[in-house]
């Protein structure tokens, strides 16, 4: 369908109806579980009013259902304190809160004909396991082995959660048989080592599962009882897509009404919460033949991030519904936007999953990349300015583009300004390393809000403190140079930001300095390696991009291990060479000579550029500085100090 054609014909099917179970659908797009990073549904007053602030945006613009996250109770013996993902010892269904706030969920997306459901989650190997091996080799777990009497009791819990959800109007459950949930485990032949009648074949593999949806069904008569189901499993031992199907059509027989396919796990390659390095909708393909298998509808999640992928997935078959997590916390519009017509607005998601890393590697509160507003729907849009100015930026990185735009939708006159000959800073340039379109594609959505908006953008444009004094605002986000790590040589190594601009070319076998936790270093031997060349990646850390988090470092390591780049950890160089580097294991202090490179190449992160902002904060008022000019770190934070400011200017 062309980019001109009307929303309607455009959209016939993401915007049409269906009956799921007892439910009448409004659209064909439902939220899966991802709340419980943004706020806790179940927790206080406050964090209740911004998840339900959260939800209402996105069922107004939409969404025909929720799913929210909902942890089963496990069964320990006394005293026995559960650690580890998702570990759970009461559950959220005997929470004394439960049914007054699934009650509340329930009434206020129903304004909106929105449906909400509740998942039934417990994560397996916590320590409830059904054998003792575990797929996951990221963590050494060692599980209890349940018994016959341990599994009566889960599956007694179970049937006391469904009871609980039978006295609130939520519309019904859905079973986590996914991402290394405990019933994930007994379906798996891998995991699922057991003698008894719950292992060994088919049939016993399934007997837990099937076991807990009667005793679901049971208590839940005439609401919806759907399954979310891995499509495959990544490692060997797993069950394949063939087996996927078949799991995926005997469950279906027993009374479920929908089944949600995934694909990933919580550690692996691909995760569940599939980064950058991936297709959009990669596994569409697995929903489609798990359609053919079975009678019910099929629903499919995994990096539909855009209404157009949606439409094709659901025009071709793959599935009667789509499941769209982040493309709907990047922008809690994208429903309404595609129905409109304005497609172009959409803010894009980039999928380098901060929404999850933030909370579980920073311990931060949640934050999206892209959308500062996410999650702070209960403070509504930016305000408009009490007093109206004129602003000045200086720097068109991430910071300081969101600045700008968010100080011109406030009502500013907003002018920046840019050195180089295009807007994003270092963005710009980590576009240029492989599977970084998303960020492309970002920058172009980010460029045409500043010409909606008219921000006049002046790039090629230097400033210089003089040209600074005049303006009555200035906000400097002049961003950080490469940093060069203070070691002897290192100022005549290959700067990572150099190498991938291509002003510098390095010869074929190159050694990667890395210190920086994040991207850069990855992103840099995977430019380096998919040219050819050969990679050696040396970081001083454990082990590498400490900050990237369980549910984003296997992309990019799956992809350089399949290139052959070599990764060393603990070792911080302390002497660069012409071809050689020296390097000091941070423990026993051991010395080690690295040598037989063409070049050496620095990933060191950057070093804050904020000689403009000392410059002139001694000679004008209503001067501010942020984003990496500041501190150099991650986009999420650069555009969260720019919504910061951008509510302080307008006050
Ligand atoms: C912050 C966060 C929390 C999530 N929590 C759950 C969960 O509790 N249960 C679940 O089945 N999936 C969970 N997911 C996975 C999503 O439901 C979804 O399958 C995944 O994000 C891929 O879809 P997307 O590409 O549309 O984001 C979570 C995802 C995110 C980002
Ligand atoms: S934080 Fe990143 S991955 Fe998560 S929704 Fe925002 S842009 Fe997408």
């Amino acid at each position: 369908m062309p980019d001109s054609a009307p929303a309607p014909a455009r959209y016939a099917h993401l915007f049409s109806s269906l009956d799921l179970g007892p439910l009448r659908l409004k659209s064909r797009v439902m939220m899966p579980p991802h709340f419980s990073a943004i706020g806790n549904l179940w927790g206080s007053e406050a964090d209740a009013a911004r998840t339900l602030a959260y939800l209402e945006e996105r069922a107004a613009a939409g969404v025909a259902w929720v799913t929210i996250t909902g942890r089963v109770g496990n069964h320990f013996i006394p005293g026995f304190e559960p650690s580890g993902l998702s570990a759970e010892t009461l559950g959220f269904f005997r929470l004394p809160q439960f049914a007054e706030r699934s009650r509340l969920v329930t009434e206020r997306l129903a304004a909106h004909e929105t449906h909400v459901l509740i998942q039934m989650t417990m994560i397996g190997g916590y320590p409830n396991a059904p054998s003792e091996v575990l797929s996951n080799p990221v963590a050494n777990a060692h599980p209890h082995v349940m018994t016959p009497r341990d599994i009566d009791a889960i599956v007694e819990e179970y049937r006391h959660s469904a009871r609980m959800v039978a006295e609130t109007p939520l519309a019904g459950v859905e079973m986590h048989f996914n991402h290394d949930d405990l019933v994930e485990q007994f379906l798996s032949p891998l995991t699922n080592t057991r003698t008894d009648d719950y292992g060994g074949s088919f049939e016993n593999r399934l007997r837990f599962a099937r076991r807990l949806l009667a005793a679901v069904r049971e208590e839940l008569p005439g609401r919806v009882v759907g399954i979310r189901l891995n499509a495959f499993e990544e490692m060997p031992g797993g069950y394949d897509a063939e087996e996927g199907i078949r799991i995926a059509a005997a469950l279906s027989e027993t009374g479920v009404d929908y089944v949600s396919v995934v694909v990933g796990s919580h550690w692996g390659s691909p995760s569940y919460i599939q980064p950058q390095q991936y297709d959009p909708g990669q596994w569409s393909a697995c929903a489609g033949a798990i359609r053919q298998a079975v009678t019910v509808p099929v629903v499919y999640t995994g990096l539909v991030d855009h209404p157009d992928l949606a439409e094709g997935i659901l025009a071709r078959g793959d599935a009667d519904v789509v499941g769209m997590a982040r493309a709907q916390v990047a922008d809690g519009q994208l429903l309404a936007r595609a129905r409109e017509g304005k497609t172009d607005l959409i803010r894009p998601c980039i999928a380098a999953n901060d929404c999850i890393n933030r909370r579980y590697v920073d311990g931060l509160p949640f934050g999206c990349a892209v959308n500062p507003m996410a999650a702070k729907e209960l403070e509504g849009p930016i305000p408009k300015a009490v007093l109206p100015r004129e602003l000045l930026v200086v720097g068109g990185g991430p910071a300081g583009m969101e600045l700008a735009a968010l100080a011109a939708e406030s009502g500013h006159r907003v002018r920046l300004w840019e050195a180089a000959s295009e807007l994003g800073g270092q963005l710009r340039i980590a576009t240029r390393a492989p599977r970084y379109e998303r960020l492309a594609r970002f920058l172009d959505w980010q460029t045409a809000r500043l010409e909606r908006l008219g921000v006049e953008v002046t790039l090629n444009r230097r400033a210089e403190a003089d040209d600074l004094l005049a303006p009555e605002v200035v906000a400097i986000a002049t961003g950080a140079a490469g940093r060069r790590p203070p070691v002897p040589g290192a100022e005549a190594a290959l700067e990572a930001r150099d190498i991938l601009n291509g002003t510098v070319t390095p010869g074929r076998r190159v050694l990667v300095v890395a210190e920086e936790d994040h991207m850069q270093p990855l992103a840099l031997a995977d430019h380096l390696a998919t040219r050819g060349h050969e990679v050696v990646l040396v970081y001083g850390t454990n082990t590498p991009a400490i900050l990237l988090g369980r549910y984003s470092i296997g992309g990019p390591l799956a992809r350089l291990d399949e290139m052959g780049v070599e990764i060393r950890a603990m070792e911080k160089v302390t002497t660069i060479g012409p071809d050689w580097v020296e390097t000091m294991q941070i423990y026993s202090k051991r010395r080690t000579r690295l040598d037989g490179f063409d070049s050496i190449a620095l990933a060191c992160g950057g070093r804050s550029d904020s000689a403009l902002y000392d410059a002139l904060s001694e000679r004008r008022g209503d001067v501010h500085l942020l984003g990496d000019a500041f501190a150099p770190r991650r986009m999420v934070f650069a555009t969260r100090q720019a919504y910061a400011l951008a509510r302080i200017l307008a006050a």
